[in-house]
């Protein structure tokens, strides 16, 4: 089974598993650096890992476009029903479910979550992908470094997503020591060069990611797509 990732731009990214659009933290019209508008943006899922603007604003309209299920943590989950989106499924830290296209697990991620409106987001989370044919991909979304991403490496993780930028999340010297704990086969740097904020040199980050580890860094622009096979 071929397994693609689409990084948009900023937390943004499209995965197609098993012929599935999964659409994750949907951010397009405000993002500066987004490949696509909203509107091109397809999805049967929609996960949404915490409340931040960064990460939802698209995600009401999108859903409402496509009917997709929106998936989020549970507070997340009724704040989109209450938004009018019927197709939601609400899990939490911890939690796993198995959807068409795999087996979801929500992880624990150190970040916050308030909705943009101000309202209770619950926790953040990272997310975990088994797909069925056994790949696992994790999305560590947007979170600072903790020891447990040992525990989620323990899985045997193919593919992992981690935030470089730093100020929000995670910076470089973090998300190398987020490597070695979870010593997956490849990683996907994100949620960096949106803002001045956060500019960092995902080059150099790669290189030290060869150098002192055995996963392979890769380093995408908006718009560009990695498989897995
Ligand atoms: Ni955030
Ligand atoms: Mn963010």
């Amino acid at each position: 089974m071929a397994f693609t990732l689409t990084w948009y731009g900023h937390a943004s990214m499209g995965m197609i598993v098993d012929g599935y659009q999964l659409l994750v933290d949907p951010y397009f019209g405000d993002n500066p650096v987004s490949s696509i508008t909203a509107d091109q943006a397809e999805a049967d899922f929609i996960l949404i890992s915490h409340g931040h603007g960064d990460h939802t604003a698209d995600a009401l309209g999108i859903a409402k476009r496509t009917g997709a299920t929106l998936i989020a943590n549970y507070e997340i989950a009724n704040w989109y029903e209450e938004k009018g989106i019927k197709n939601v499924h609400g899990q939490h830290l911890g939690g796993g479910f198995k959807y068409p296209f795999g087996y979801l697990k929500l992880t624990l991620a150190l970040h916050g979550s308030a909705m943009p409106d101000g309202s209770y987001g619950g926790n953040p989370a990272g997310f975990l992908l088994t797909t069925n044919d056994g790949k696992k991909i994790y999305l560590a979304c947007d979170t600072g470094l903790f020891g447990d991403m040992r525990l989620i490496g323990e899985e045997g993780i193919d593919l992992t997503v981690l935030p470089i930028g730093d100020n929000f999340t995670m910076g470089p010297q973090d998300a190398l020591r987020a490597v070695k704990l979870i010593q997956p086969k490849h990683v996907i740097p994100v949620h960096f060069d949106t803002w001045d904020l956060i500019v960092q040199d995902p080059e150099k980050w790669a290189e030290a990611v060869q150098a002192e580890t055995s996963t392979k860094a890769h380093v995408l622009k908006p718009g560009q797509t990695f498989s897995l096979d």
